[in-house]
């Protein structure tokens, strides 16, 4: 599924030691069948040769303002409008700030500042830059208006230091770009994920709970949604915020998560990601335990909600399980497809840098056929893999 086939992005790429990077992003734009103009800044000629860029693009590139032949050719006011989007890659901290402020000195700047298109920006610089509060007011500026910012990662920068500021990889820029124009093809259906750790009350001071940050299952409500899906996202308790056009629905312990994912069907998918407790205190104290008294506390097991949904007599069209294991991944997984009653299950391996506490994931995706191992991946890039598999599913139907 190739959503930005026959899309005409405008790439304006500025003069920065990451100005080579976009050279592989138009290959990859190219490999996705995408319409590439180019609108070079005067600077970037310091860094890359222009003959480069012209040659992949197999035409010219766009950077004289005052030049008749090129007006003449594709005027200023064409370039800005005749294009999906404006993806500017990498975005110097210097192009941030005139674009903040409404510079309009160049050609680059006098072509965003004429168009009412989308605009991208994929920043790139060295990470005192990138946290100089100047920086930060001008990114936020540009958010407020609706800008689309493709954060930089943290990693080793070109000044030989480490931190933030180090341009997107370009494979993501590709990814995220599918998803701003991820068409609304799952309009019409409901979906309801669960996502976040369960909080299971022990006395009115402690509980049981464990290290799902909720990220995985934000991801794939926010992908859903963004496919056009009335998402609804049953959540523990966690710090991140979910995409406006997802409804939350915040919960602490199991048998909420089960009353509320009974009470949100019928429903079209249903994606069980939070890390729900097996167990919960049998009988929550209503006073504070005394140290001493360890033995009072009494486990009973709770509610499973996958195996609940799935076997329950509305059971939704598509119900998806996760399993977070530690040892025997794949053949404990392949027992709860089973036992579960679910048509696809997500495994991942709880290390210390996948699953629970890492922003990537390494999954095995089982269905009842066969299992596939997916190359570790962002969360968010795991989320809308899965997302394209949800689409193809009910294209099938
Ligand atoms: C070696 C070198 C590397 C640079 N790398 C970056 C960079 O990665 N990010 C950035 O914002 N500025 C960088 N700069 C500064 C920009 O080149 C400078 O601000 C320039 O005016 C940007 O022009 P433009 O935004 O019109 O393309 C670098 C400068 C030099 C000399």
């Amino acid at each position: 599924m190739n959503f930005l086939k026959k899309k005409k992005i405008l790439l304006v790429v500025t003069g920065g030691i990451a100005s080579y990077k976009s050279l592989d992003l138009i290959r990859r734009l190219q490999e996705k069948e995408v319409d590439i103009e180019c609108i070079l800044t005067k600077n970037v000629e310091k860094f890359v040769n222009i003959l480069s860029f012209e040659s992949l693009l197999g035409k010219k590139t766009h950077s004289n303002l005052f030049s008749l032949d090129e007006e003449n050719n594709m005027s200023h006011i064409k370039l800005a409008n005749n294009c999906d989007a404006i993806l500017i890659a990498p975005c110097t901290a210097n192009f941030l700030s005139k674009m903040a402020n409404g510079s309009a000195d160049d050609l680059a700047t006098n072509v965003l500042l004429a168009s009412n298109k989308l605009k991208i920006i994929a920043p790139a610089m060295n990470s005192l830059m990138w946290t100089n509060k100047i920086v930060k007011n001008n990114l936020t500026c540009l958010k407020k208006l609706d800008v689309h910012v493709l954060s930089p990662q943290t990693g080793k920068l070109a000044c030989g230091t480490k931190g933030s500021g180090k341009l997107m990889e370009i494979s993501e820029i590709v990814d995220e770009l599918d998803f701003i124009f991820s068409p609304k093809i799952l309009n019409g259906l409901k979906a309801v994920v669960t996502a976040g750790p369960s909080l299971e009350k022990i006395d009115p001071v402690r509980f049981i709970s464990n290290f799902s940050t909720g990220l995985q299952g934000y991801e794939i409500a926010n992908s859903l949604a963004a496919f056009g899906a009335k998402t609804i996202l049953i959540s523990g308790p966690t710090n991140i915020e979910a995409a406006k056009n997802v409804e939350v629905v915040e919960v602490l312990s199991g048998k909420e998560f089960l009353q509320h994912s009974i009470g949100n069907l019928p429903c079209d998918i249903f994606i069980s990601v939070a890390a729900i407790s097996d167990w919960r205190i049998k009988k929550t104290q209503r006073n504070k335990i005394k140290k001493n008294n360890i033995n009072n506390i009494e486990f009973a097991l709770n509610d499973d909600v996958l195996k609940n949904v799935s076997s329950h007599r509305r059971k939704p069209k598509l119900v998806i399980g996760f399993s977070a294991e530690t040892n025997n991944l794949l053949k404990n997984t392949k027992k709860k497809l089973i036992e579960k009653g679910c048509d696809w299950i997500l495994a991942n391996e709880v290390t210390d840098d996948n699953a629970f506490l890492s922003d990537k994931n390494k999954i095995y995706f089982f269905d009842k056929k066969k299992v596939y191992e997916w190359p570790k991946m962002k969360k968010r890039i795991v989320a809308l893999k899965l997302t394209k598999k949800i689409v193809s599913f009910f294209k099938k139907k």
